[in-house]
């Protein structure tokens, strides 16, 4: 869905979840599984697109091996790795779940193992980087930035614009929670300029993939920017 003769976009996609240490062998993370940027992945790929894959801790694989894969394990890595390959990228398409809350660093606790304590334990979390607003705060024109809305089914559509407008991104992909660590996917996909469109209900996150790159490839060769 590019444009004749325009250069191909250039993909850099995050995906599955963060883990945030504890100590040197627990963490905090979420249910995201990866496998709805994997299968995006999988998608550009094998459209002969340049992907850079950005994959948290999964045991998901992609399929069809993209340009280039790195893998993080907390907020801070992805936030390494985006500072250094946003730059050359065309679209991002930030599929990853971000841990919203870590524990505050503590370097000594991170070498060992806390030991069981009778009395319990009290952690202290801190807040996590937005890591896309941050991405479109530094945008250089021409990149195009999706991000994804993971809200409860009767919020989707205001909770989904609202975030759109806060992370001052293009494109944002609202999911009613269940979507996280299944195989399917309800979407509706909102952009900027006010363009909504829905998935037909719950579909494969394999069919959903072609689906939404369409869109997405689409909307970013249309991009005014
Ligand atoms: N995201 C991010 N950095 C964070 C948290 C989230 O870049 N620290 C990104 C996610 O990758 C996703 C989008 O922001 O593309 C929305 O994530 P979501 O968890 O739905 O929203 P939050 O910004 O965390 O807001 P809330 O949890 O309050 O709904």
């Amino acid at each position: 869905m590019t444009s004749p003769g325009a250069p191909l976009p250039s993909l850099l996609i995050t995906a599955g979840p963060t883990h945030e240490p504890i100590d040197a062998v627990r963490y905090i993370a979420n249910r995201s599984s990866g496998r709805l940027g994997i299968a995006l992945s999988d998608e550009a790929t094998r459209r002969g697109l340049s992907v850079r894959l950005l994959l948290g801790p999964t045991p998901l694989t992609p399929a069809h091996s993209p340009t280039t894969l790195e893998r993080f394990r907390t907020t801070t890595d992805l936030q390494r790795l985006l500072a250094t390959h946003l730059p050359q990228a065309t679209i991002l398409i930030m599929a990853a779940a971000v841990a919203d809350y870590r524990p505050v660093a503590d370097a000594a606790a991170l070498v060992g193992k806390r030991r069981r304590e009778a009395t319990g334990l009290t952690l202290t979390l801190e807040a996590t980087p937005d890591l896309l607003a941050q991405a479109a705060s530094t945008r250089r024109p021409g990149q195009f930035l999706v991000g994804f809305a993971l809200e409860t089914r009767s919020d989707l559509l205001t909770s989904g614009r609202a975030k759109l407008d806060r992370k001052g991104i293009d494109m944002i992909v609202a999911n009613p929670l269940e979507t996280m660590d299944s195989d399917t996917i309800e979407a509706t996909v909102m952009t900027r300029d006010g363009l909504v469109h829905s998935t037909a209900g719950a579909v494969l996150k394999r069919a959903f993939a072609p689906w939404l790159l369409d869109i997405i490839l689409a909307a970013a060769a249309h991009a005014d920017h």
